[in-house]
């Protein structure tokens, strides 16, 4: 808990927000708005995280953070409302405080690539480890259809969303629950696109359980140390990369 990128964040905000109260409290000759004055935290936030070298992404969450919440309370906003994104929120992204593995979808172009990936004739079976929304499994089960696919994913909003789908595609299979509890030797080939924390774990697991002949493949992450047989570059949005390993 106390290593947690989260738990380490609370505490740059707190520190920033301590010192600009102190020194809001204790002068007289710099005087600014309430948001002036969060600006001013967001950015001295900001500053301890790239000096304490927190991954880049956290900077401008930093700045932003305070200054955001001081906006969207000065907004005339029903609270309903804060209760509805909130528990949105929870539902998608509550467990990646956790897994440290937040939602975001495979591209198109990573799609049509993995479609040229598997085979062309014999049947197989293929799972996606936190399959999201879906799209990717519904999008391949539609182009391959020699092909069982299978999807598990924690979150609830996404896993509804992909079982809605997977009931208008005969080919796919949803699952609600956690891949780490998943036999991968069942699978001829297992598709990650997880992020950077679980990928050395991940190969643990894989060369215990899957089958000799099987792939494993992952989109953009590398695992450390462990040189892919195969990286397809994809020309995409995020320029990300296919990486391939035979077992
Ligand atoms: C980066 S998204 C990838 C979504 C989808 N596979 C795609 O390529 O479009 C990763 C997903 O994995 C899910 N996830 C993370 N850890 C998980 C776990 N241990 N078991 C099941 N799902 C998990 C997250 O909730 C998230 O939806």
């Amino acid at each position: 808990m106390l290593k947690h990128p989260a738990f380490f964040a609370l505490l740059i905000q707190i520190a920033a927000l301590l010192i600009t109260v102190c020194f809001v409290v204790g002068q007289t000759a710099v005087e600014l708005s309430l948001f002036e004055w969060s600006m001013a935290q967001g950015i001295l936030a900001g500053t301890i995280s790239y000096l304490l070298r927190m991954p880049a992404w956290w900077t401008p969450m930093h700045v932003f953070f305070v200054p955001l919440i001081i906006f969207t309370l000065a907004q005339d906003i029903a609270p309903i409302w804060f209760l509805l994104l909130f528990l949105g929120l929870l539902l998608t992204y509550g467990k990646s405080f956790k897994t440290q593995v937040p939602l975001y979808l495979s591209s198109e172009k990573a799609n049509q690539v993995l479609a040229t990936l598997l085979p062309k004739n014999r049947q197989f079976s293929f799972i996606d480890l936190g399959s999201g929304c879906g799209g990717l499994l519904s999008n391949l089960s539609a182009k391959k259809r020699n092909g069982l696919f299978y999807g598990i994913e924690s979150a609830p909003i996404p896993f509804l969303i992909s079982k809605i789908r997977s009931l208008f595609n005969p080919g796919c299979t949803i699952s609600w629950g956690d891949f780490w509890q998943q036999d991968f030797s069942q699978y001829d080939v297992v598709y990650a696109y997880l992020s950077p924390v679980p990928m050395m774990s991940l190969w643990q697991k894989a060369k215990k359980e899957m089958r000799p002949g099987s792939l494993l493949i992952s989109n953009t992450f590398m695992i450390p140390g462990v040189a892919p047989d195969k990286a397809i570059k994809l020309d995409d949005f995020s320029g990300s990369t296919l990486y391939l390993w035979k077992i």
